[in-house]
């Protein structure tokens, strides 16, 4: 009944919000929120406050602007500040290890780290992998990803993120981002916000703009926006700004996104900076609430820029006031001094663009030759945590009769180009841009190079060697005969595909970043077909950037287990072997649904808009991935959150107790006035380019280009120029909004325990029914990873927090806990719920 009521509350919205959403417009919010040192910021702001005072004018705007493409030794890197000794700030890629350098780790994808709902495995992937950019000299480690969420399947960098759910994501962004800053690096959270497909992300021939995400109010709040409140709320000390539009206005000026909802609402204490070259506008971006330029200059090494020298004019001649300029100063220093910076800094000691010892140090300009790399090998032991999460992140999701884990085969055949190396070396492919050989990262610019790569082929092999057993393997996805030779007589025959996804600036086999299938790739979905049709006891393995259609196979008798590896990072062969051999019990369970066929989603990817700018509306609003399926009576495949074990867990004794943190209180009063740290020199001449000095080619400088405009036409939007004191938001006031949300208004708990007979990890969910008939059915709200010996139970424990019963209310700008009745469940995946009672 509620599924019915559902499907009908969803056609409904779709039809109201699709009239509303195209050509969705989005309100100027003006001034830009200055930074008050709140949140825990305090003492960084102190520290900011006192360095940003001494500086000039041409100084503070060296910080904010990036100095163009391959001007220096990082993907992006802001002026220097010579008179104090300040190098200036290193910005390098990627969510799962150092891009573009030697001697570092190559992680699990962040979809991978999801799958283990293990908060302790999301940090300390987040620590080993600031650690390893500090150890570089990087300042800002440009992760964790929460956009694309993974609104539509066939998204090409999904598994740069975690999970289309919301809360998942949230929390594995707070972890990951505590990780990182813990290691004393500043974690940049990206890409900020709408930015949920690879085509037509930013303006392309035939089209004159980029896609505007049209997200209405509550689905932004409910969905896209809340694993970014986390992240806030975690203290992140950057956010980048995506190249999209958001309501027909770039995310990167869009005032409404940045002012409004992340520096106000969110009380985002750090800065944001663009995604590089998605900042299209000077003074216009400044006020709406940009405070860097990646990488500085207007496109790829164009030598010009709309600040440097842009923004120097544009606050001499009084556009930009000097506390809009302080700001984002203070907002960047304060986020160096909350990690430590100032004391962790180590000098930049690799160059991203050759990995050469000597070479240039500015490359764009061929100048200064010099020794550019140091070879700092970083890596630690993080290969034994990459190899846990490999293990821990591989989904169980069928088994039959105890098919795994092996013991002692006397003989395994194992099939498949995705099982093997690249034949022309790990790193052949720049920013992995083939699907040649094992498949264990996605490509992009959320890639690392790997230190080496283990292939299951290479640890299924030592396995069998140490076991004594028959061992044959097949790597030609097309030579049936080979296989059919190989997998006959065998007891076991283990089969892997892969499927592929990634940025857009990379085409691969017809795929510009987005998938254009959900199929495998290379003729695997026909291999599996041929191997299952000879041996009794095929296992098929999947290395996918998401979900793939597995219908065919999923009930084939002779399938008799199926795992989903995912993107599991350089230790990948040892931790499936360590799965299939039983060294470790799955725990994982899959970060999102498997559908039976493409249209079940309901949305996905706009591949040859209509219109320019295209309009990519929303429409489903927060009705993405499980909530669609539930909502529209689809059974898939596999459900969210499932995933099998080697053993079994019951679930019993639900209790729900209610906490009475009294009433919710809207955050009211004014900011003080916007503060400005030292003076301004407003002599032009002062800032001009001092005598005799060498510009480096395409360089971007702060130094006056030529004589300052005044008396242009000016029409900047209402307040924009203003530094009085503004009115706070009701759902704002402190990090990741008010904080009253995280009131505790039930402790929930439930005994888990294992019934089977072994050791594993069971991870409980909670999910919640919020009630009304336009909300999904449940929506997950809390989970944990339990370590139990057979016959052992344990207590899982949620706090239901205020923010997890309430709905956005768009006309309150707030928060509100409807009177619908609502309902908790606890259970083992978001279809399997066996405990559920009210929350009344
Ligand atoms: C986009 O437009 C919708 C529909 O009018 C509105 O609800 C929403 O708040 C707008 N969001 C932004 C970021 O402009
Ligand atoms: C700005 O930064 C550049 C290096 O990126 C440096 O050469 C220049 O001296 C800096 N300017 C000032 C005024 O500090
Ligand atoms: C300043 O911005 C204008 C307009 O985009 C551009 O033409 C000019 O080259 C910029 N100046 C510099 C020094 O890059
Ligand atoms: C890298 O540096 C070496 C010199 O050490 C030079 O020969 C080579 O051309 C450089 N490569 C690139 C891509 O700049
Ligand atoms: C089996 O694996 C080895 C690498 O261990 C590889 O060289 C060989 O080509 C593979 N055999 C086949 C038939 O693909
Ligand atoms: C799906 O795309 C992959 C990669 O381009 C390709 O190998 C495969 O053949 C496609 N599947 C179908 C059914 O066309
Ligand atoms: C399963 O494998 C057996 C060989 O052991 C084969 O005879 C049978 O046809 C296979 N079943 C299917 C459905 O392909
Ligand atoms: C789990 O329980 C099911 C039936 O309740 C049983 O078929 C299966 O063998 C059990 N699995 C394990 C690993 O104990
Ligand atoms: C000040 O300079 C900036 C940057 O060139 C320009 O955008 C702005 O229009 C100028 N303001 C006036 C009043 O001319």
């Amino acid at each position: 009944m509620l599924w019915s009521s559902s499907i009908a509350v969803v056609a409904a919205l779709s039809n109201t919000a699709s009239a509303q959403l195209n050509d969705a417009y989005s309100p100027p919010s003006y001034p830009s929120p200055w930074m008050r040192g709140g949140n825990g910021w305090a003492d960084a702001y102190t520290k900011a406050q006192a360095f940003v005072s001494q500086l000039t004018l041409l100084e503070k705007v060296n910080l904010t602007t990036g100095v163009g493409w391959e001007g220096e030794s990082c993907v992006g890197n802001t002026g220097a500040i010579p008179r104090l000794n300040f190098p200036g700030l290193c910005l390098q890629d990627s969510p799962l290890g150092v891009r573009d350098t030697d001697f570092n780790s190559a992680f699990p994808s962040g979809m991978n780290v999801a799958a283990t709902w293990s908060t302790r495995l999301f940090k300390s992937r987040g620590n080993a992998m600031g650690s390893e950019h500090g150890g570089k000299g990087v300042d800002v480690q440009l992760g964790p990803v929460a956009g694309p969420i993974g609104r539509v399947p066939a998204g090409g960098r999904n598994w740069e993120g975690f999970s289309p759910d919301p809360v998942l994501t949230g929390v594995a962004m707070a972890q990951t981002i505590q990780g990182i800053q813990d290691a004393g690096v500043i974690a940049c959270a990206k890409h900020y916000i709408g930015n949920e497909q690879e085509h037509n992300r930013q303006a392309a021939a035939p089209y004159n703009f980029a896609y505007s995400a049209n997200i209405d109010d509550v689905t932004m709040h409910e969905l896209y926006l809340w694993p970014f409140a986390d992240s806030v709320r975690a203290g992140v000390g950057a956010i980048m700004c995506s190249y999209n539009q958001v309501n027909n206005s770039y995310a990167s000026q869009n005032s409404y996104t940045l002012n409004y909802l992340l520096k106000n609402e969110l009380d985002f204490q750090g800065f944001v900076t663009s995604d590089w070259w998605a900042q299209l506008t000077g003074a216009a971006s400044a006020l709406a609430g940009l405070d860097m330029t990646m990488a500085g200059d207007q496109g790829l090494a164009s030598g010009d820029t709309f600040w440097g020298s842009n923004l120097t004019a544009a606050v001499l001649n009084g556009t930009i006031p000097q506390w809009r300029l302080d700001d984002m100063v203070t907002r960047i220093m304060s986020a160096y001094y909350k990690v430590g910076r100032d004391t962790h800094k180590v000098p930049v000691n690799f160059n991203s663009w050759n990995l050469s010892t000597y070479g240039y140090q500015h490359p764009e300009a061929n100048e200064d030759f010099t020794q550019i790399n140091w070879h700092v090998n970083v890596q630690d032991d993080h290969a034994a945590l990459i190899r846990e999460i490999g293990g821990a992140s591989t989904v169980l999701l069928k088994n039959t009769n105890n098919a795994l884990p092996l013991n002692k085969p006397k003989y395994i055949a194992v099939i498949g180009e995705d099982a093997h190396d690249n034949p022309a070396g790990v790193n052949s492919c720049s920013d992995r841009n083939c699907d040649i050989g094992t498949l264990a990262m996605g490509w992009g610019s959320g890639t690392a190079n790997f230190p080496y790569l283990i292939a299951p082929n290479t640890a299924l092999k030592a396995q069998a060697a140490s076991d004594g057993s028959k061992y044959t393997n097949v790597s030609d996805n097309y030579d049936f005969d080979a296989v059919t030779a190989a997998v006959t007589g065998a007891d076991i025959a283990i089969v892997f595909g892969n499927a592929d996804s990634g940025e857009d600036y990379i085409t691969i086999d017809g795929n510009q970043g987005d998938r254009n299938n959900l199929t495998l790739w290379g003729n695997a979905d026909a291999l599996i077909a041929h191997v299952a049709s000879i041996n009794p006891n095929t296992i098929v393995v999947l290395h996918t950037v998401g979900p793939v259609i597995v219908e065919a196979y999923k009930n084939h008798p002779n399938v008799t287990a199926i795992l989903w590896a995912g993107l599991p990072g350089q230790e990948s062969g040892n931790a499936i072997t360590d799965v299939i051999y039983g060294k470790v019990n799955p725990q994982a369970k899959s970060v999102f649904t498997w559908g039976k066929q493409r249209e079940d989603w309901g949305v996905d990817v706009v591949y040859t808009p209509t219109s320019d700018p295209p309009q990519l509306n929303f429409n489903e609003g927060v009705f993405i991935d499980y909530r669609h399926f539930d909502a529209a009576g689809i059974e898939p495949s596999y459900e969210f959150g499932f995933g099998l074990s080697y053993t079994n867990f019951s679930y019993s004794n639900l209790v729900i107790q209610k906490q009475n943190p009294g009433p919710y209180e809207p955050t009211t009063g004014e900011t003080s006035a916007a503060p400005t740290f030292g003076t301004i020199d407003y002599n032009a001449a002062d800032n001009e380019f001092p005598p005799g000095w060498h510009a480096v080619k395409d360089y971007v400088y702060p130094y006056l280009d030529g004589p300052v405009p005044t008396g242009l036409p000016q029409d900047w939007p209402a307040g924009a120029q203003d530094g009085s004191p503004q009115p706070k938001l009701p759902a704002g006031g402190s990090g990741g909004g008010n904080r009253q949300l995280w009131d505790t208004m039930y402790t929930v708990s439930a005994t888990v325990t294992n019934t089977g007979g072994v050791k594993g990890t069971e991870i409980p969910q909670l999910y919640i029914s919020l009630g009304a008939p336009t909300d999904p059915k449940v929506v997950l709200r809390g989970f944990d990873d339990l370590i139990l010996d057979p016959g052992e139970s344990e207590t899982f424990t949620y706090e239901v927090t205020r923010r997890d019963i309430s709905n956005w209310d768009t006309a309150s700008q707030n928060w509100v806990v409807s009177t619908y009745p609502k309902t908790v469940y606890v259970g083992s995946s978001s279809r399997n719920l066996p405990l559920s009672g009210a929350l009344a």
